[in-house]
């Protein structure tokens, strides 16, 4: 066992981020079986669940039996919501089956935010801990964790990250993510290592049971021991870097050969297409497949090819292009 998250045990402390259109349940499957330690959904709004029931967001929700651990990513802003959204997932059959609720506190889309959801309760220590509080209560006697995911901060040079995290640790969190990037950020600019070593060692000094774990622009060994060594964390999350590349969870693997990458990609959209129907399905791989091609030789005409997928033989058509380049990768 590599690491405990409450009563969770998990076999590796590289851990798959939540990455909207990005781990839905057919890629969270594939990259759980490379080897990520916990494969987290999307996020899906908690409020959402409470008015429409599951149905509309079981696409995101729909877990396989061969992806757990897998954690179920809520947003939203009044702690009832997180109760009764919970305790909605925990009555129906198929969804109680996740192991752990993960409370978004980092979406930076405006829309979220505006509703005091996402990154917005950065500045609301107050209610963070609140819903903290609500979701463990729904979850207690479950044995299945609460976890949650933070920015540093909210505005350019600001570090609220500490302060929630500590509320969050005290409303019942077990384990914290921290994207090193404050809400202004969103993407850009580099994760600040030193900011989330600096909400590691805090917690550790009032929370020491409370599992840290390191996110931000990790996509290689070097990367990983740089963030292990900057923040004194217990795990890392990898987001970008693991679309289109799984095996990044089998010791930081850069490639795998041709056939393997095909296979993935097949099993991908066969996945998709299984759980959205052709049609949706394969609109959505127009993106999804995108990051298989990544620094491809050959990839601007592939990603011509993936932005008018309609069918699986599409699909098929596609792979047989990849199959045809010679695989090789630039050197990124
Ligand atoms: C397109 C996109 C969608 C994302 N969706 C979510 C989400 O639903 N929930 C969440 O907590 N973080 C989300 N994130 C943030 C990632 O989980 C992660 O914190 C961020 O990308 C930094 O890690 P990375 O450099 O390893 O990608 C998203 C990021 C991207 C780029």
């Amino acid at each position: 066992m590599a690491l405990r998250i409450g009563s969770l045990e998990l076999d590796s402390r590289l851990l798959f981020a939540p990455i909207a259109g990005g781990s839905t349940p057919a890629y969270r499957r594939i990259a759980r079986r490379y080897g990520a330690g916990l494969v987290v959904s999307e996020l899906v709004s908690a409020r959402g669940i409470v008015r429409q029931g599951i149905g509309r967001n079981y696409r995101y929700l729909a877990m396989a039996p061969d992806e757990h651990p897998v954690a179920l990513q809520l947003f939203g802003s009044e702690p009832e919501d997180f109760a009764q959204a919970i305790a909605i997932l925990l009555a129906d059959p198929d969804m109680r089956q996740f192991d752990a609720i993960d409370l978004n506190l980092g979406c930076p889309v405006p829309k979220v935010v505006r509703s005091g959801a996402g990154a917005a309760l950065l500045l609301d220590p107050p209610r963070a801990e609140a819903i903290a509080l609500a979701a463990a209560t729904a979850l207690h006697g479950t044995g299945k964790p609460l976890t949650a995911k933070l920015r540093i901060g909210f505005g350019a040079g600001e570090e609220q990250g500490l302060t929630v995290a500590r509320r969050l640790a005290d409303g019942g969190v077990r384990a914290i993510t921290v994207h090193g990037r404050t809400r202004a950020q969103y993407y850009s600019g580099v994760a600040d290592r030193a900011a989330i070593g600096r909400v590691a060692r805090g917690l550790a000094a009032s929370h020491p049971d409370v599992v840290v774990i390191a996110n931000g622009d990790i996509d290689s060994a070097a990367s990983a021991a740089d963030m292990y060594r900057q923040t004194g964390a217990a795990a890392l999350m990898i987001g970008r870097a693991a679309l289109g590349r799984p095996w990044i969870f089998r010791d930081f693997a850069r490639t795998v050969g041709m056939d393997e990458r095909i296979a993935v990609m097949r099993e991908h959209a066969a996945g998709t297409v299984r759980l959205l129907g052709e049609e949706i399905g394969c609109r959505e791989l127009r993106a999804e497949l995108q990051p298989y091609l990544r620094g491809f030789v050959g990839a601007s005409q592939l990603r011509r090819q993936t932005t008018t997928l309609a069918t699986l033989s599409d699909v098929e058509e596609l792979l047989a292009a990849v199959a045809a380049t010679d695989g090789g990768e630039s050197s990124e």
